[in-house]
């Protein structure tokens, strides 16, 4: 009785272990972006080639200033600062890492964090979402930043 218990174990063991070995190796592909694989993915969303992306366009939505609310004008520099390679504040003071991958590997590298914060920040500052279009002119702009 005894020794039969014990094998059963077995089985459920390894199915357990293979199970957890599958949930690590998807979460550590859902986070291995790059800044070029995003990139990639909007242009193909926007039906453009990732060549006809534009930093240009990026730099411009970075900074283009909008009227927020009670009559403040708000651009994306507002909480990231003109200089994107330094840390920013938000409204509250709290540090903000920089945004530009050169000063910190970690930005657009995790495709969930990137589309959250796209839509919410876009949202504050545009009163819309971001097209795909812009979010690939915005990295990269961020992304050929030395
Ligand atoms: C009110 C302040 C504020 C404004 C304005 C703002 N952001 Fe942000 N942004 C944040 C905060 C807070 C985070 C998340 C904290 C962090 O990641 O360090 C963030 C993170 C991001 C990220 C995540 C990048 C990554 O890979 O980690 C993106 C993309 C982004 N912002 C884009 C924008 C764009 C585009 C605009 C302008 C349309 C903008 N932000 C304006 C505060 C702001």
């Amino acid at each position: 009785m005894q020794k039969a218990g014990h094998n059963m174990i077995k089985p459920t063991l390894l199915i357990g272990t293979i199970f957890i070995g599958m949930t690590l190796v998807s979460a550590s592909v859902a986070a291995a972006e790059t800044p070029a694989s995003l990139m990639t993915g909007y242009a193909a969303t926007a039906g453009i080639s990732p060549q006809d992306l534009s930093a240009e366009r990026g730099a411009t939505l970075y900074r283009s200033e909008h009227s927020g609310r009670a009559g403040t004008s708000v651009s994306c520099a507002s909480c990231h600062t003109a200089n994107p390679k330094q840390p920013g504040r938000t409204r509250v003071g709290k540090r903000i890492d920089p945004l530009a991958p050169a000063a910190n590997p970690q930005r657009f590298t995790d495709s969930a964090k990137v589309e959250k914060w796209f839509r919410r920040n876009c949202m504050d500052v545009l009163q819309r979402e971001c097209s795909a279009r812009e979010k690939g002119d915005f990295i990269a702009w961020l992304s050929q930043i030395k």
